[in-house]
């Protein structure tokens, strides 16, 4: 026990799970092949408290192989699975036990209401003090409405329910697998606006989503994901910095295009008219003037493009792409 201020502090005491770790989520080498089909292929994340991650991919991408080998739903073929320091490969249920999610469409009885819903979901959880589900209730909005049947709830309303239920065991993670399918505009912002709640109150959240604006919106960091692989991981503003397309404009292109494939920090040329688009990190603008200008080539103009979280995802998850290969298109 160490003192300070006169406050006892403890250190080191309790067991290994009961002490603040700071890695809420680890994930290395994870598999997954149906077949010969691989679904996901050596995925490693790392999900840090209080952080809210984006697991980004399009349709068939293996997002929710991922999660659902996280949940234990899906045995994987290798790899490993930390949940707050308890291997959840080998300790399923108690490493669950901290973590709550809503995957694919999340059922409800009908006829029940939202809050007889969330009772029986409680019941599953071992049940939960009574206040906790109006704090659940009033967390995603749905004070006041919890005494009508869930047949009568929008989707949205729905979904906002499936995420009470989620959150009623006061989970240290949360993990969200497309929280918006389905959804109408007003109804995806209001779910954003829920997460964006939830993350300011310093809850650690896995959101899956093949929608970047959502995953721009709320994430701190993502990670996309193509064929099962990790093609770009990072902080979202970042990314975006370092793969921003210049548009070039120059008196001789065909001699620029066979100067600038030879170049190594630019990933990309494709020919556009009679302009060129580079994919290249914009700090290098003046490197590729001076370089043009070096070799005789007069350049016109030289525009740096701002890139929509979109375009950056197109480009990677593309299948003209290869990660981290480059060439003319
Ligand atoms: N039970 C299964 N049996 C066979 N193949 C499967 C099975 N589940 C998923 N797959 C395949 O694994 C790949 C990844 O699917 P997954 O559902 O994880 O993708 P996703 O990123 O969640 O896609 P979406 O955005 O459509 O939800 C796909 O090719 C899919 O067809
Ligand atoms: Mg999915």
């Amino acid at each position: 026990m160490v003192m300070t201020d006169g406050r006892a502090v403890l250190r080191g005491r309790g067991t290994r799970d009961e002490r603040v770790l700071d890695t809420v989520l680890r994930v290395e080498g994870l598999t997954k092949r149906y077949g010969r089909r691989v679904a996901v292929q050596g995925l490693a994340l790392k999900l840090r408290r209080g952080e809210v991650l984006g697991l980004l991919g399009p349709n068939g991408a293996g997002k929710t192989t991922a999660i659902a080998m996280i949940l234990g739903l899906v045995r994987p073929d290798a790899g490993t699975i930390e949940i707050l320091g308890v291997d959840a490969t080998r300790e399923r249920e108690r490493a669950l036990r901290r973590v709550g999610a809503i995957i694919e469409s999340p059922s409800f009885y009908p006829y029940l209401s939202g809050i007889d819903n969330l009772r029986v979901l409680a019941l599953a959880r071992g049940g939960v003090p009574e206040r906790r589900f109006a704090e659940v209730l009033e967390l995603v909005g749905l004070t006041g409405r919890e005494r009508e049947r869930v047949s009568s709830y929008s989707l949205g309303m729905r979904q906002r329910l499936a995420i009470a239920g989620a959150l009623l065991h006061q989970p240290e993670l949360l993990i969200l697998d497309e929280p918006t399918n389905g959804l109408d505009p007003q109804g995806m912002a209001e779910i954003r606006q829920l997460i964006l709640r939830l993350a300011a109150e310093g809850q650690t959240i896995l959101l899956c989503s093949h929608l970047l604006y959502e995953v721009q919106q709320v994430c701190d960091r993502v990670v996309i994901l193509s064929q099962g692989q990790v093609v770009a991981e990072g902080d979202v503003e970042e990314l975006l910095a370092q793969r921003t397309r210049t548009a070039l404009r120059v008196d001789d292109p065909p001699r620029a295009i066979e100067l600038l494939s030879e170049v190594e920090w630019i990933e990309r040329i494709e020919q556009e008219g009679d302009l060129l688009l580079l994919t290249m990190p914009s700090e290098r603008q003046f490197e590729l003037s001076a370089l043009l200008h070096a070799h005789g080539i007069a350049v016109g103009e030289l525009r740096v493009q701002s890139r929509t979280l979109e375009e950056f995802f197109l480009d990677v998850t593309g299948p003209s792409t290869t990660p981290g290969g480059r060439g003319v298109a």
